[in-house]
Formats: structure tokens, sequence, C-alpha cells
């Protein structure tokens, strides 16, 4: 196992009805910008839950933050919170509600514009505090450091991450995602299935916990996943799906091991040039990623193999075939397509988005280092 240090602050406040607790989370006295997305909150109840737990909060409002968030929209939340002099971020919503908010926590401290955290040429130094009620499962924002911003001008995915942008609280109430639409589901299942993937399938080091954590976690995705599509409004099931995805990235699984991430860094490509959800894109490039790296991987593709999918063939190359093919199989039984064309893209996608790579100058992908420009070439043809 390596070194590692490992603190996450978020206190998890679980359950139904949780969202009450929210007038005592939050400091009395606290200015408190609420951001939103699109409306869901406003036709499942969520916003007036919310809204009657901060009666005696003074509270500015932000809607509009879109999937995948913009840096356009954002900014002006930034402006707000330095007009109104607002000190506490309430971020109500999915994964682009939560990092968008981190960006306004960041930005809104900082005298230059905000873009230049996402570019790396300034560093986060301090945020103002946030808390959030997660309406879906899938990121794990609600409890780690990281935001993944967009900027629409120059089609750029960017994303950073800062210990002072930690959720404070983190509200898990899993009745709230009963409204979501089957396809959300589908892309959250997915979603943190790789977000666990990511940090378990690179080599052994000897990390017993993390890798039985991991394995656990990809289990119960695969069992719970096509149930929550089946039985919306089944809580058991909504419970172990909410949990299992903010275990899959709130840190604790990838500590003391290598991560991989490259499925991330190429999918967030495929979302920047052609819009694709961000499940969507890590279904089109995990099974070609492992086909492609399957000797760096190998003797955890054959444990991931036998541990999580159950195989026991005697050849090695069956046995890893077959995880890969279970693999993308569960994706698609998600209703989440696994390839470029399935989503209306030519073949000429990958020749683009392989210079979209190259551009970005992503050419040390991977836990190794190895997935150079020509690899990644390489596994989004394998993804037409
Ligand atoms: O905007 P509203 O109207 O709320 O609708 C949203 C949105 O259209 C809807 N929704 C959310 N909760 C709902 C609901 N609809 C009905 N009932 C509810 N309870 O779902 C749609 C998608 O929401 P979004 O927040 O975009 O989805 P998700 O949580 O999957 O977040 C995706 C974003 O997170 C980033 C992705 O890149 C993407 O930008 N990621 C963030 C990570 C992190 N911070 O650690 C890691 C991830 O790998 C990922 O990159
Ligand atoms: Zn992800």
């Amino acid at each position: 196992m390596l070194n590692f240090s490992y603190q996450n602050p978020t206190r998890i406040v679980f359950g139904a009805g949780q969202i009450a607790q929210l007038s005592q989370l939050i400091p009395a006295g606290a200015r408190v910008l609420l951001t939103y997305g699109g409306g869901s909150i406003h036709h499942n109840g969520v916003y007036q839950q919310v809204t009657s737990a901060l009666k005696q909060h003074l509270v500015v409002e932000f809607g509009g933050i879109e999937p995948n968030p913009s840096y356009e929209t954002l900014s002006k939340a930034v402006a707000l919170v330095q007009q109104e002099k607002l000190d506490f971020i309430l971020a109500v919503g999915g994964g682009s509600v939560v990092d968008g908010s981190k960006y306004i926590a960041a930005a809104a401290l900082l005298e230059l514009d905000g873009w230049a955290i996402l570019q790396n040429k300034v560093r986060v130094r301090q945020a103002l505090p946030l808390g959030c009620v997660l309406t879906l499962p899938a990121t794990g924002s609600e409890s780690n450091p990281h935001a993944v911003i967009t900027k629409k001008a120059t089609q750029e995915k960017l994303s950073f991450s800062h210990p002072s942008v930690y959720p404070q609280f983190a509200v898990l109430d899993p009745t709230v995602t009963y409204s979501l639409p089957a396809k959300q589901i589908a892309n959250g299942a997915v979603d943190a299935f790789v977000h666990v993937m990511e940090q378990y399938m690179t080599y052994p080091v000897n990390a017993a916990v993390q890798d039985a954590f991991a394995e656990s976690l990809l289990r119960i995705l695969i069992d719970v996943g096509p149930k929550a599509l089946a039985q919306p409004e089944n809580y058991d099931v909504r419970a172990n799906l909410m949990w299992s995805a903010t275990m899959a990235l709130n840190g604790l699984i990838g500590v003391g091991v290598p991560q991989d991430w490259a499925t991330h860094a190429l999918g967030h490509q495929i979302t920047a040039l052609y819009g694709l959800d961000h499940a969507q894109t890590l279904a089109v490039v995990l099974p070609a990623l492992l086909q492609h790296q399957r000797e760096a991987k190998k003797q955890k593709l054959l444990q991931f193999a036998e541990n999580v999918w159950g195989l026991k063939h005697q050849d090695p190359e069956r046995q890893i075939d077959e995880a890969i093919t279970h693999t993308r199989l569960f994706f698609e039984r998600m209703g989440v397509p696994t390839r470029l064309t399935d989503y209306g893209l030519p073949a000429s996608a990958a020749t683009e988005l392989a210079a979209k790579v190259r551009a970005a100058g992503m050419q040390q992908l991977g836990e190794h280092g190895q997935i150079d420009y020509a690899a990644s070439e390489a596994i989004f043809r394998a993804a037409v």
C-alpha cells in the first residue's frame, strides 16, 4: 500500500425528511446564496422543504445552473455574491449545481477572474463555506473537493480541486431521487461505477481494504442500478444507490492506491465537443480503454473478473474478455449505449477527439502515464 494522509470533513446527514435539518446546519445570521439548476426542485417539493427550513435565514436565490455548469452562468452568481455580500452557499441539485457552487465559493473571494483557477494560473487559497442538498446520486461531489466547469466560448471542460471547497455538510434524502428521469438514474449508476474503476482498475499494491471496498461497491451498483430503474420508489434501493455513489468518490477507496482517471479525461473531451452527458462518455470510453490497456491492467482485470463478476475460466484472456463484455452489458442494461455511433456521431469523431486531446496537451494519461496521443486516438477509434 502507498503512503497516504486522509481527511474528509463533510458531515453526511442521511435519510428521509432530513432537509429540515438545514435550519441547524447553516449558521444563524449567515447570508445564504441558494443555488439550483433548471427547476426540477420546483416540481418535486425540494424547494419548498428547503425554503421552509430556512425561514429564519436571509436567502438570495440563483437558479439556472445548467448540466455541465458553465463559467458564463456561474460568473453571474459570483457577481451576485460579491454585490450582496453573501457568505454561505447552499447548493440544491445534482453534481452540476454542487460543482458550480464550489466554483462560486472559490471565485467570489478572488481578485482575478475565476477562470484562472481552471487554467491553473492562480491557486485557490480560500472559499466561502458551502453545504448541499443532493438530488442526484452520481458524482460524489457532495463530499469531495473537486469541481468540473465548462467554458462555452472555448469548448473547454476543466476541473479543479481544493480542500476549501469540500461541502461542510451534505443532506442525502433518498426520497428526493424518486422524481429523477430514468436516464439520470442510469447516468448516476454508471458514473459511480466508473469512479470506483478509476481508483481500482490499475495494478495491485496489496491494498486489501481498498480493493475489497471497491469490489463491494461495484457489486452493489450492479445489483441496485437495474432495480432503481424498475422500482423508482423503492426506498432501500435508492438509499443504497445514493450511499454507494457517495462512497465511490469521497476519497476513501482511493487512498494508498494508484489511480487512473484516463476514462474521465477522454470522456470530458466528448462532452466538450459533442455535448454528451458525462456518464454517456464514460460508458463509451471505459470498455475500449480496458481492451487497449489489458496488458498493463492484467492482474486487476483478472481480480475484477473473479471478485466482481464471479467468472472462473482457466484461460486468463477469456476471463478478461468476458469481464469487459459484462461491464459493457451492464452499461447497456442500464440504458446507456457504449459506442460513439450510438449517439449519432460519425466515425470521424474519433479523429476530432484525438485532435482535441492533443490540443489540450493530454499526453500522459493513466496510472503509468502511458496513454499518449496515439493511445488516446486508438481508444476513440475502438469506441466508434
Ligand atoms: O437542473 P435541474 O432542473 O435540477 O435538472 C437536473 C439536470 O437536468 C436533473 N435533476 C437533478 N436532480 C433531479 C433532477 N430531475 C428530477 N429530479 C431530481 N431529483 O438531472 C439533470 C442532470 O443533473 P446534473 O447535476 O448535471 O447531473 P450529475 O449529478 O450527473 O452531474 C454531472 C456533472 O458533474 C461532473 C460532470 O462532469 C458533470 O458536469 N462531475 C463532477 C465530479 C466531481 N465533482 O467530483 C466527478 C464526476 O466525474 C463528474 O465529472
Ligand atoms: Zn464521473
